[in-house]
């Protein structure tokens, strides 16, 4: 059995798919590893550790893939179905996973069918307790609300903490988070060790307690309202327009008042709501810093561009895409256990090869190619309605990064109407 690990060849991709830790165990369970050449520089993992760990380095993407049965990505094709050199060195029915953005960029599953193989999107992976440790938003996400907070902190003029000095008091730095899932609960608790008077939105109801065992105060816009705002899989419903209307008053008041916002919310499969107007912005205390870690899926700020860091009315508006990858090296060594949890269940430790139930909810939940053909539900219905409404796809919204999310849940990636990439 043979795994390959190819570079990632997206810009601004810093990730690799398989840490040398994880090279190790691979290795433990049966499998011979090949490492393309350099695929770790961006993550700080050396071709002499991989090596050290039990794998082979090799030349190139076709020497790494030729002959590989599993080939581990961060992710698949681009939005255009290109980009992915591995697709042509891999064998037919050999397996792939990685990110695709599944349910919203039918050109990259395409591309994946095309090539013959076998292919696991790990951004559909079910919210079973099961596999949590296998899940790659969760644990993308949670490195992002981590570095977003750091990022406002680096963008900010002032501190986070109160400090009583000789010279006189600094106050505390007021911090939104507005979206308190993986995110935004991360972001809360980073923001409260550096010091920040902490205050999050959200719209399950699930969330108000999560968030006050952080330490932060919730602020509710209508509890009747937040009691169905949650899916069976646990994601948030895209909210109807009265809710929308009054959630907006009371944001437009609150955000007054804050120094650092940082923006989180996400629908699965459609376009991020817009949390914060220009309106809103335009009354915020200058020098006030909004990090939009939704902006791959059109952003929760209406004045965020994506990939860029922009003043507008005197606030700073941080844009960066792909946060995970501004911290590589955690990300791939996460995003590699999730990937080696994936894959363990796979294997016949006895015969050492694989043994996939093709009927368990964790395969056929992330099943999204078998041998060349989409057998996916959710993502055929997904095709066949992008195919019948190209136009109906939501403009502004891009590729959430494997985390990306959100390749997550698949945000849709129509990269048209690119600022700053
Ligand atoms: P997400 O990334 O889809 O969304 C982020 C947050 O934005 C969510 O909390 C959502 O409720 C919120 N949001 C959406 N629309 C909003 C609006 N209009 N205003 C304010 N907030 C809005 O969600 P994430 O972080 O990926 O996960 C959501 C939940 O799923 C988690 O809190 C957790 O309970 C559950 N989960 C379960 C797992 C498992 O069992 N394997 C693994 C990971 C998460």
């Amino acid at each position: 059995m043979k795994i390959a690990v190819p570079k990632e060849r997206h810009p601004g991709e810093a990730r690799v798919a398989a840490s040398p830790e994880v090279v190790k165990k691979l290795i433990a369970l049966g499998f011979e590893v090949a490492v393309e050449k350099g695929a770790g520089a961006g993550a700080s993992f050396t071709d002499a550790a991989y090596k050290a760990a039990g794998a082979t380095v090799a030349a190139d993407v076709k020497a790494a893939c030729q002959g590989a049965d599993v080939v581990l990505k961060v992710q698949g094709p681009d939005a255009d179905g290109k980009n992915a050199p591995e697709l042509a060195a891999m064998s037919p029915g050999a397996i792939l996973i990685a990110n695709f953005s599944a349910l919203t960029r039918p050109a990259a599953v395409q591309a994946v069918a095309a090539a013959g193989v076998t292919a696991f999107a790990m951004e559909l992976m079910p919210r079973i307790t099961r596999a949590q440790s296998m899940d790659v938003l969760s644990s993308q996400s949670n490195l992002a609300g981590y570095k977003a907070v750091l990022d406002a902190a680096g963008h900010y003029g002032r501190i986070f903490p109160m400090m009583m000095t000789a010279a006189g008091t600094v106050p505390p730095a007021r911090v939104f988070v507005m979206g308190a899932g993986v995110a935004g609960l991360q972001a809360i608790a980073t923001a409260k060790r550096l010091g920040g008077v902490v205050t999050a939105i959200d719209v399950r109801p699930a969330v108000k307690e999560q968030v006050e065992s952080l330490g932060a105060k919730f602020v509710m816009v209508d509890e009747e309202a937040t009691k169905a705002a949650e899916t069976a899989g646990g994601y948030a419903k895209e909210m109807g327009e009265d809710f929308q209307k009054k959630q907006n008053a009371v944001v437009h008041e609150h955000l007054k008042k804050q120094d650092v916002v940082i923006c989180t919310a996400l629908i699965p499969g459609r376009r991020a709501p817009t949390l914060v107007t220009a309106e809103m912005v335009k009354d915020m205390k200058p020098g006030s810093v909004i990090v939009d870690l939704a902006v791959e899926a059109g952003g929760n700020c209406e004045l965020a561009e994506f990939g860029k860091v922009v003043v507008k009315h005197g606030v700073t508006i941080v844009g960066y895409d792909n946060v995970p990858s501004r911290v590589a090296e955690e990300a791939s060594a996460l995003y590699a256990k999730n990937l080696l949890n994936f894959l363990t269940p796979l294997v016949n430790k006895d015969s050492k090869s694989l043994a996939i139930k093709w009927d368990d909810d964790i395969v056929k939940g992330t099943l999204v190619v078998k041998d060349g053909a989409v057998v996916n539900e959710r993502v055929k219905e997904a095709m066949a309605s992008l195919s019948a409404a190209p136009a109906a796809a939501p403009k502004a919204v891009r590729r959430k990064s494997a985390a990306g999310e959100g390749a997550a849940h698949g945000a849709p990636a129509t990269e048209t109407d690119s600022k700053g990439e």
